[in-house]
Protein backbone atom coordinates (compact mmCIF):
# COMPACT_ATOMS: atom_id res chain seq x y z
CA UNK A 1 0.00 0.00 0.00
CA UNK A 2 1.27 3.48 -1.05
CA UNK A 3 1.98 6.23 1.71
CA UNK A 4 2.26 9.88 1.52
CA UNK A 5 6.00 11.46 3.13
CA UNK A 6 4.98 15.12 4.03
CA UNK A 7 7.53 17.44 4.83
CA UNK A 8 6.59 19.77 7.88
CA UNK A 9 6.44 23.62 8.19
CA UNK A 10 5.31 24.38 4.73
CA UNK A 11 4.17 27.32 3.29
CA UNK A 12 2.06 27.48 0.28
CA UNK A 13 2.05 29.97 -2.21
CA UNK A 14 0.84 30.56 -5.99
CA UNK A 15 -2.80 29.22 -7.82
CA UNK A 16 -4.17 25.72 -8.77
CA UNK A 17 -7.41 24.53 -10.59
CA UNK A 18 -10.23 22.38 -8.55
CA UNK A 19 -11.13 19.24 -10.15
CA UNK A 20 -14.43 18.53 -11.17
CA UNK A 21 -16.65 17.39 -8.28
CA UNK A 22 -16.70 13.58 -7.37
CA UNK A 23 -20.18 13.94 -5.93
CA UNK A 24 -21.61 15.12 -9.18
CA UNK A 25 -20.19 12.65 -11.15
CA UNK A 26 -21.12 9.45 -9.60
CA UNK A 27 -24.37 10.14 -9.85
CA UNK A 28 -24.71 11.30 -13.02
CA UNK A 29 -22.34 7.76 -14.25
CA UNK A 30 -25.24 6.02 -12.77
CA UNK A 31 -28.13 8.17 -14.30
CA UNK A 32 -26.12 7.65 -18.18
CA UNK A 33 -27.31 4.20 -18.28
CA UNK A 34 -30.89 5.40 -19.09
CA UNK A 35 -29.41 7.87 -21.75
CA UNK A 36 -29.16 6.51 -24.97
CA UNK A 37 -26.47 7.11 -27.29
CA UNK A 38 -22.71 8.56 -26.59
CA UNK A 39 -22.31 10.66 -23.26
CA UNK A 40 -19.74 12.99 -22.96
CA UNK A 41 -18.80 14.13 -19.82
CA UNK A 42 -16.31 16.83 -19.17
CA UNK A 43 -14.41 17.75 -16.01
CA UNK A 44 -15.04 14.50 -14.92
CA UNK A 45 -11.79 13.96 -12.10
CA UNK A 46 -9.75 11.31 -12.21
CA UNK A 47 -10.46 9.47 -9.24
CA UNK A 48 -10.79 5.34 -8.10
CA UNK A 49 -14.41 5.66 -6.87
CA UNK A 50 -14.91 7.16 -10.46
CA UNK A 51 -13.12 4.14 -11.85
CA UNK A 52 -15.49 2.02 -9.67
CA UNK A 53 -18.31 3.15 -11.44
CA UNK A 54 -17.15 2.97 -14.79
CA UNK A 55 -16.20 -0.55 -14.54
CA UNK A 56 -19.94 -1.16 -13.21
CA UNK A 57 -20.93 0.91 -16.37
CA UNK A 58 -18.63 -1.68 -18.53
CA UNK A 59 -20.01 -4.85 -16.54
CA UNK A 60 -24.08 -3.21 -17.68
CA UNK A 61 -22.80 -3.69 -21.42
CA UNK A 62 -22.06 -0.28 -21.80
CA UNK A 63 -18.50 1.51 -23.68
CA UNK A 64 -16.39 3.98 -21.38
CA UNK A 65 -13.40 5.53 -22.51
CA UNK A 66 -11.21 8.59 -21.17
CA UNK A 67 -9.29 11.11 -22.48
CA UNK A 68 -7.89 13.13 -19.58
CA UNK A 69 -10.98 14.82 -17.85
CA UNK A 70 -13.38 13.67 -20.91
CA UNK A 71 -15.20 10.39 -20.34
CA UNK A 72 -17.32 9.12 -23.23
CA UNK A 73 -20.10 6.30 -22.17
CA UNK A 74 -22.05 4.79 -24.70
CA UNK A 75 -24.99 3.10 -23.56
CA UNK A 76 -26.52 1.18 -26.57
CA UNK A 77 -25.31 -1.90 -25.67
CA UNK A 78 -26.81 -2.31 -21.97
CA UNK A 79 -27.40 -6.44 -21.58
CA UNK A 80 -27.27 -7.00 -18.31
CA UNK A 81 -29.92 -6.44 -14.92
CA UNK A 82 -27.44 -7.34 -11.86
CA UNK A 83 -24.03 -5.87 -10.14
CA UNK A 84 -21.95 -8.31 -8.99
CA UNK A 85 -20.79 -8.27 -4.97
CA UNK A 86 -17.40 -7.21 -5.43
CA UNK A 87 -18.47 -4.04 -7.71
CA UNK A 88 -21.10 -3.35 -5.04
CA UNK A 89 -18.67 -3.39 -2.88
CA UNK A 90 -16.32 -1.10 -4.38
CA UNK A 91 -18.04 2.68 -3.55
CA UNK A 92 -21.65 3.51 -1.57
CA UNK A 93 -22.67 5.22 -4.92
CA UNK A 94 -23.11 2.05 -6.25
CA UNK A 95 -26.28 2.08 -5.01
CA UNK A 96 -27.59 5.13 -6.95
CA UNK A 97 -27.56 2.53 -10.03
CA UNK A 98 -30.49 0.58 -8.49
CA UNK A 99 -33.31 3.47 -9.61
CA UNK A 100 -31.56 3.78 -13.27
CA UNK A 101 -31.43 -0.18 -13.72
CA UNK A 102 -35.17 -0.04 -12.42
CA UNK A 103 -36.62 2.77 -14.92
CA UNK A 104 -34.64 0.95 -17.30
CA UNK A 105 -36.98 -1.84 -17.18
CA UNK A 106 -37.05 -5.33 -15.86
CA UNK A 107 -35.17 -6.98 -13.27
CA UNK A 108 -32.23 -5.74 -11.13
CA UNK A 109 -30.60 -8.05 -8.70
CA UNK A 110 -27.41 -6.43 -6.41
CA UNK A 111 -25.50 -6.50 -3.15
CA UNK A 112 -26.45 -3.97 -0.45
CA UNK A 113 -23.45 -1.63 -1.03
CA UNK A 114 -20.58 -2.39 2.02
CA UNK A 115 -21.17 0.13 4.76
CA UNK A 116 -17.93 2.15 4.86
CA UNK A 117 -15.36 3.96 7.25
CA UNK A 118 -17.68 6.75 8.34
CA UNK A 119 -21.18 5.50 9.32
CA UNK A 120 -23.48 2.10 8.85
CA UNK A 121 -24.83 4.35 5.59
CA UNK A 122 -28.34 2.45 5.47
CA UNK A 123 -30.57 2.71 2.17
CA UNK A 124 -33.68 2.35 4.03
CA UNK A 125 -34.81 5.69 2.47
CA UNK A 126 -33.76 4.91 -1.43
CA UNK A 127 -35.42 1.72 -0.74
CA UNK A 128 -38.71 3.20 0.61
CA UNK A 129 -38.72 5.99 -2.15
CA UNK A 130 -38.48 3.62 -4.98
CA UNK A 131 -41.66 1.43 -3.17
CA UNK A 132 -43.44 4.15 -3.58
CA UNK A 133 -42.84 4.42 -7.10
CA UNK A 134 -43.67 0.61 -7.97
CA UNK A 135 -40.89 -0.82 -7.82
CA UNK A 136 -41.13 -4.23 -5.82
CA UNK A 137 -37.82 -4.89 -3.87
CA UNK A 138 -36.99 -8.03 -1.92
CA UNK A 139 -33.75 -8.02 0.82
CA UNK A 140 -32.22 -11.33 1.46
CA UNK A 141 -28.93 -11.75 2.97
CA UNK A 142 -27.56 -8.81 2.30
CA UNK A 143 -28.98 -8.94 -1.80
CA UNK A 144 -31.78 -6.97 -3.57
CA UNK A 145 -34.01 -8.25 -6.43
CA UNK A 146 -35.70 -5.61 -7.62
CA UNK A 147 -38.22 -5.44 -10.54
CA UNK A 148 -40.83 -2.53 -12.01
CA UNK A 149 -42.92 -5.40 -13.74
CA UNK A 150 -45.35 -2.35 -14.93
CA UNK A 151 -42.74 0.19 -15.48
CA UNK A 152 -42.22 2.86 -12.84
CA UNK A 153 -45.15 5.33 -11.35
CA UNK A 154 -44.93 8.57 -10.77
CA UNK A 155 -45.84 9.92 -6.76
CA UNK A 156 -45.34 11.85 -3.84
CA UNK A 157 -42.90 11.41 -1.85
CA UNK A 158 -41.63 12.83 1.38
CA UNK A 159 -38.06 12.24 2.79
CA UNK A 160 -37.91 12.37 6.78
CA UNK A 161 -33.94 13.50 6.30
CA UNK A 162 -32.89 15.47 3.00
CA UNK A 163 -30.78 12.56 2.26
CA UNK A 164 -28.48 13.57 -0.93
CA UNK A 165 -28.08 9.41 -2.27
CA UNK A 166 -32.00 8.81 -1.86
CA UNK A 167 -33.11 12.07 -3.57
CA UNK A 168 -30.59 11.11 -6.63
CA UNK A 169 -32.01 7.63 -6.39
CA UNK A 170 -35.96 8.56 -6.38
CA UNK A 171 -34.65 12.12 -9.41
CA UNK A 172 -33.18 8.80 -11.64
CA UNK A 173 -35.68 6.75 -11.40
CA UNK A 174 -38.67 9.40 -12.02
CA UNK A 175 -37.14 10.74 -15.14
CA UNK A 176 -38.62 7.69 -17.00
CA UNK A 177 -41.54 6.91 -14.63
CA UNK A 178 -45.46 7.15 -15.91
CA UNK A 179 -46.82 10.85 -14.27
CA UNK A 180 -45.26 13.12 -12.26
CA UNK A 181 -43.05 12.69 -9.34
CA UNK A 182 -42.62 15.08 -6.18
CA UNK A 183 -39.91 14.70 -3.69
CA UNK A 184 -40.71 16.75 -0.58
CA UNK A 185 -37.89 17.78 1.85
CA UNK A 186 -35.38 16.73 -0.67
CA UNK A 187 -31.17 17.13 -0.67
CA UNK A 188 -30.48 20.90 -1.86
CA UNK A 189 -26.83 20.19 -2.58
CA UNK A 190 -25.14 21.24 -5.53
CA UNK A 191 -24.74 18.13 -6.47
CA UNK A 192 -28.35 17.69 -7.06
CA UNK A 193 -28.73 20.09 -9.36
CA UNK A 194 -26.01 19.16 -11.65
CA UNK A 195 -27.14 15.63 -11.79
CA UNK A 196 -30.99 17.72 -12.98
CA UNK A 197 -29.35 19.92 -15.48
CA UNK A 198 -27.37 16.56 -17.21
CA UNK A 199 -30.65 14.68 -16.72
CA UNK A 200 -32.68 17.76 -18.74
CA UNK A 201 -30.14 18.27 -21.05
CA UNK A 202 -31.06 14.51 -22.20
CA UNK A 203 -34.92 15.16 -22.16
CA UNK A 204 -36.17 14.85 -18.88
CA UNK A 205 -38.74 17.69 -17.13
CA UNK A 206 -36.97 18.49 -13.52
CA UNK A 207 -38.08 21.68 -11.65
CA UNK A 208 -36.74 23.04 -8.21
CA UNK A 209 -33.59 21.00 -8.12
CA UNK A 210 -31.44 22.77 -5.25
CA UNK A 211 -34.88 23.51 -3.63
CA UNK A 212 -36.48 21.41 -0.86
CA UNK A 213 -39.48 20.92 -3.41
CA UNK A 214 -38.27 18.36 -6.96
CA UNK A 215 -40.81 17.80 -9.27
CA UNK A 216 -39.86 15.03 -12.13
CA UNK A 217 -42.41 14.93 -14.92
CA UNK A 218 -41.62 11.49 -16.55
CA UNK A 219 -40.39 10.97 -19.97
CA UNK A 220 -40.40 8.02 -22.55
CA UNK A 221 -36.83 8.52 -23.54
CA UNK A 222 -33.47 10.36 -22.57
CA UNK A 223 -31.11 10.57 -24.96
CA UNK A 224 -27.61 10.76 -24.56
CA UNK A 225 -26.12 14.44 -24.19
CA UNK A 226 -22.56 16.37 -23.55
CA UNK A 227 -21.90 17.84 -19.55
CA UNK A 228 -19.34 19.51 -17.68
CA UNK A 229 -19.20 18.32 -14.13
CA UNK A 230 -19.21 21.11 -11.09
CA UNK A 231 -16.39 21.90 -9.55
CA UNK A 232 -15.49 19.96 -6.16
CA UNK A 233 -16.39 22.27 -3.72
CA UNK A 234 -15.04 19.79 -0.74
CA UNK A 235 -11.76 20.01 -2.51
CA UNK A 236 -11.70 23.54 -2.49
CA UNK A 237 -12.18 23.79 1.24
CA UNK A 238 -9.55 21.16 1.54
CA UNK A 239 -7.15 23.69 -0.39
CA UNK A 240 -8.53 25.77 1.89
CA UNK A 241 -7.71 24.05 5.16
CA UNK A 242 -4.19 23.50 3.91
CA UNK A 243 -3.90 26.72 3.38
CA UNK A 244 -5.34 27.88 6.95
CA UNK A 245 -3.07 25.79 8.68
CA UNK A 246 -0.09 26.70 6.71
CA UNK A 247 -0.40 30.73 7.07
CA UNK A 248 -0.49 30.36 3.17
CA UNK A 249 -1.94 32.74 0.73
CA UNK A 250 -3.46 30.67 -2.39
CA UNK A 251 -5.47 31.08 -5.12
CA UNK A 252 -7.59 28.54 -6.45
CA UNK A 253 -9.59 29.00 -10.17
CA UNK A 254 -12.98 27.76 -11.19
CA UNK A 255 -14.54 28.03 -7.99
CA UNK A 256 -18.64 28.31 -7.88
CA UNK A 257 -18.56 31.06 -4.80
CA UNK A 258 -22.27 30.26 -3.77
CA UNK A 259 -21.14 26.36 -3.04
CA UNK A 260 -18.81 28.00 -0.17
CA UNK A 261 -21.53 30.04 1.16
CA UNK A 262 -21.12 28.42 4.54
CA UNK A 263 -17.23 27.71 4.25
CA UNK A 264 -16.04 30.61 3.77
CA UNK A 265 -17.27 32.49 6.74
CA UNK A 266 -15.75 30.08 9.29
CA UNK A 267 -12.16 30.34 7.44
CA UNK A 268 -13.07 34.61 7.79
CA UNK A 269 -13.82 34.49 11.65
CA UNK A 270 -10.87 32.35 12.09
CA UNK A 271 -9.19 35.23 10.58
CA UNK A 272 -8.26 34.45 6.94
CA UNK A 273 -9.23 37.28 4.35
CA UNK A 274 -11.12 35.78 1.35
CA UNK A 275 -12.39 37.03 -1.80
CA UNK A 276 -14.06 35.26 -4.53
CA UNK A 277 -14.57 36.71 -7.84
CA UNK A 278 -15.11 35.74 -11.49
CA UNK A 279 -14.86 32.30 -10.45
CA UNK A 280 -11.63 32.69 -8.71
CA UNK A 281 -11.16 32.46 -4.77
CA UNK A 282 -7.96 34.20 -3.33
CA UNK A 283 -7.08 33.62 0.17
CA UNK A 284 -4.66 34.39 2.85
CA UNK A 285 -4.05 33.14 6.34
CA UNK A 286 -3.08 34.79 9.44
CA UNK A 287 0.47 33.35 11.21
CA UNK A 288 -1.90 31.58 13.41
CA UNK A 289 -5.83 31.34 13.20
CA UNK A 290 -8.01 32.43 15.55
CA UNK A 291 -10.06 29.82 17.36
CA UNK A 292 -12.82 28.44 14.77
CA UNK A 293 -16.63 29.12 16.14
CA UNK A 294 -18.33 26.17 16.72
CA UNK A 295 -18.87 24.22 13.38
CA UNK A 296 -21.86 22.85 12.86
CA UNK A 297 -22.30 19.76 9.96
CA UNK A 298 -25.66 20.38 8.39
CA UNK A 299 -27.20 19.60 5.26
CA UNK A 300 -26.66 21.45 2.34
CA UNK A 301 -26.62 24.91 2.29
CA UNK A 302 -25.17 24.15 5.47
CA UNK A 303 -21.43 23.66 7.19
CA UNK A 304 -20.84 20.30 5.31
CA UNK A 305 -19.79 16.86 6.86
CA UNK A 306 -17.55 16.37 4.09
CA UNK A 307 -15.26 19.26 4.57
CA UNK A 308 -15.54 18.59 8.83
CA UNK A 309 -12.20 16.41 8.91
CA UNK A 310 -10.19 19.08 6.93
CA UNK A 311 -11.00 22.16 9.23
CA UNK A 312 -10.89 20.08 12.42
CA UNK A 313 -7.41 19.82 11.47
CA UNK A 314 -6.59 22.96 10.68
CA UNK A 315 -8.22 24.15 14.01
CA UNK A 316 -5.31 22.27 15.78
CA UNK A 317 -2.75 24.85 15.92
CA UNK A 318 -5.33 27.53 16.40
CA UNK A 319 -5.40 29.84 19.40
CA UNK A 320 -8.11 29.06 21.60
CA UNK A 321 -10.62 26.36 21.77
CA UNK A 322 -12.91 25.12 18.70
CA UNK A 323 -16.14 22.80 18.79
CA UNK A 324 -17.35 20.90 15.81
CA UNK A 325 -20.44 18.80 16.14
CA UNK A 326 -20.91 16.16 13.46
CA UNK A 327 -24.85 15.84 12.62
CA UNK A 328 -24.59 14.11 9.11
CA UNK A 329 -22.75 10.69 10.05
CA UNK A 330 -22.20 8.60 12.81
CA UNK A 331 -18.69 7.93 12.85
CA UNK A 332 -16.55 10.63 11.64
CA UNK A 333 -14.19 11.18 13.82
CA UNK A 334 -11.70 8.87 13.51
CA UNK A 335 -9.25 11.06 12.25
CA UNK A 336 -9.45 12.38 15.73
CA UNK A 337 -6.61 9.68 17.32
CA UNK A 338 -4.20 10.06 14.74
CA UNK A 339 -4.21 13.89 14.91
CA UNK A 340 -3.97 13.16 18.59
CA UNK A 341 -0.97 11.18 17.76
CA UNK A 342 0.61 14.50 16.08
CA UNK A 343 0.14 16.37 19.28
CA UNK A 344 -3.28 17.92 18.98
CA UNK A 345 -5.15 18.31 22.09
CA UNK A 346 -8.62 17.01 20.67
CA UNK A 347 -11.74 15.61 22.76
CA UNK A 348 -14.99 13.67 20.97
CA UNK A 349 -17.99 12.69 23.05
CA UNK A 350 -20.47 11.28 20.59
CA UNK A 351 -20.77 13.55 17.63
CA UNK A 352 -19.46 16.58 19.57
CA UNK A 353 -15.35 17.27 19.23
CA UNK A 354 -13.63 19.72 21.55
CA UNK A 355 -10.08 20.78 19.93
CA UNK A 356 -8.23 22.50 22.21
CA UNK A 357 -5.79 24.86 19.89
CA UNK A 358 -1.68 24.12 20.49
CA UNK A 359 1.23 26.14 19.54
CA UNK A 360 2.33 23.29 17.01
CA UNK A 361 2.12 19.89 16.21
CA UNK A 362 5.00 17.38 15.28
CA UNK A 363 5.05 14.59 12.20
CA UNK A 364 4.67 10.99 12.89
CA UNK A 365 3.75 7.69 11.42
CA UNK A 366 -0.27 8.08 11.01
CA UNK A 367 -3.12 5.79 9.22
CA UNK A 368 -5.73 7.00 7.45
CA UNK A 369 -8.75 5.27 7.47
CA UNK A 370 -11.42 7.41 5.89
CA UNK A 371 -11.57 10.05 2.44
CA UNK A 372 -11.56 13.07 4.53
CA UNK A 373 -9.87 11.97 7.64
CA UNK A 374 -7.26 11.11 5.05
CA UNK A 375 -7.33 14.64 3.52
CA UNK A 376 -7.15 15.90 7.26
CA UNK A 377 -3.94 14.43 8.32
CA UNK A 378 -2.70 15.60 5.07
CA UNK A 379 -3.27 19.36 6.02
CA UNK A 380 -1.83 18.40 9.69
CA UNK A 381 1.31 17.14 8.21
CA UNK A 382 2.01 20.40 6.09
CA UNK A 383 2.35 22.64 9.50
CA UNK A 384 3.85 19.73 11.55
CA UNK A 385 7.31 20.87 13.10
CA UNK A 386 8.73 17.71 10.94
CA UNK A 387 8.28 14.30 8.59
CA UNK A 388 4.86 12.98 8.95
CA UNK A 389 4.14 9.34 7.16
CA UNK A 390 0.51 8.80 6.21
CA UNK A 391 -0.83 5.28 5.15
CA UNK A 392 -4.10 4.11 3.55
CA UNK A 393 -3.09 6.39 0.51
CA UNK A 394 -5.94 4.66 -1.07
CA UNK A 395 -8.61 6.47 0.94
CA UNK A 396 -7.28 9.61 -0.43
CA UNK A 397 -7.38 8.97 -4.28
CA UNK A 398 -11.02 7.50 -3.83
CA UNK A 399 -11.97 11.37 -4.03
CA UNK A 400 -8.70 13.61 -4.79
CA UNK A 401 -7.35 14.04 -7.80
CA UNK A 402 -3.08 13.30 -7.00
CA UNK A 403 -3.60 16.04 -3.95
CA UNK A 404 0.12 15.20 -3.73
CA UNK A 405 0.92 16.74 -6.86
CA UNK A 406 -1.12 19.38 -6.23
CA UNK A 407 -0.05 20.61 -3.06
CA UNK A 408 3.70 20.83 -4.43
CA UNK A 409 2.57 22.83 -7.28
CA UNK A 410 1.66 25.38 -4.72
CA UNK A 411 5.20 24.79 -2.85
CA UNK A 412 4.61 21.60 -0.93
CA UNK A 413 7.17 18.77 -0.68
CA UNK A 414 4.76 15.69 -0.60
CA UNK A 415 6.11 12.75 -2.02
CA UNK A 416 4.05 9.23 -2.35
CA UNK A 417 6.00 6.20 -2.70
C1 LIG B 1 -23.49 11.77 0.00
O1 LIG B 1 -23.54 10.55 0.72
C2 LIG B 1 -22.03 11.97 -0.35
N1 LIG B 1 -21.55 10.88 -1.20
C3 LIG B 1 -21.21 12.03 0.94
O2 LIG B 1 -19.85 12.29 0.58
C4 LIG B 1 -21.72 13.21 1.78
O3 LIG B 1 -21.03 13.23 3.00
C5 LIG B 1 -23.23 13.01 2.04
O4 LIG B 1 -23.93 12.88 0.79
C6 LIG B 1 -23.82 14.18 2.81
O5 LIG B 1 -23.62 15.36 2.11
C7 LIG B 1 -21.84 10.90 -2.52
O6 LIG B 1 -22.49 11.80 -3.00
C8 LIG B 1 -21.31 9.78 -3.35
P1 LIG B 1 -26.96 11.01 2.74
P2 LIG B 1 -24.99 9.87 1.03
O7 LIG B 1 -27.88 10.03 2.11
O8 LIG B 1 -25.85 10.03 -0.13
C9 LIG B 1 -28.27 8.46 6.57
C10 LIG B 1 -17.52 11.99 0.66
O9 LIG B 1 -16.68 12.06 1.57
N2 LIG B 1 -29.10 7.69 5.62
O10 LIG B 1 -27.29 12.47 2.67
O11 LIG B 1 -24.75 8.51 1.57
C11 LIG B 1 -26.78 8.28 6.31
O12 LIG B 1 -26.29 7.11 6.95
C12 LIG B 1 -18.86 11.30 0.91
O13 LIG B 1 -17.39 12.48 -0.50
C13 LIG B 1 -30.04 6.80 6.13
O14 LIG B 1 -30.16 6.63 7.34
O15 LIG B 1 -25.48 10.82 2.21
C14 LIG B 1 -26.20 9.53 6.89
O16 LIG B 1 -26.08 9.37 8.28
C15 LIG B 1 -18.98 10.78 2.33
N3 LIG B 1 -30.81 6.10 5.25
C16 LIG B 1 -27.27 10.59 6.58
O17 LIG B 1 -28.49 9.86 6.35
C17 LIG B 1 -30.70 6.27 3.89
O18 LIG B 1 -31.46 5.61 3.15
C18 LIG B 1 -26.96 11.44 5.34
O19 LIG B 1 -26.77 10.55 4.28
C19 LIG B 1 -29.75 7.18 3.39
C20 LIG B 1 -28.96 7.88 4.28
Amino acid sequence: MSKLIVAGRQKLSGATEIQGAKNSALPILAASLLAKGENVLYNCPVLSDVEASCRVLRYLGCTVSRTAHTLVIKTDGVTRGEIPEELMRKTRSSILFLGAMLAAGGSVRLSLPGGCEIGRRPIDWHLKGLRELGALITERHGRLECQAPYGLTGARISLSFPSVGATENIMIAASKANGTTTIINAAREPEITDLADYLNKCGAKIDGAGEGIVVIEGVKELRACSHTVIPDRIAAATLMSCAAVTGSRICIKNIIGSHLGAVIPVFEEAGCQIECRDGELCFAAPKRLKAFKTVRTMPYPGFPTDAQAPLLAAACTAKGTAVFVENIFENRYRHVSELARMGANIKTEGRVCVVEGVPALYGARVEATDLRGAAALVAAGLCAESVTTIGGVQYLERGYESLEQTLCSLGANVKKI
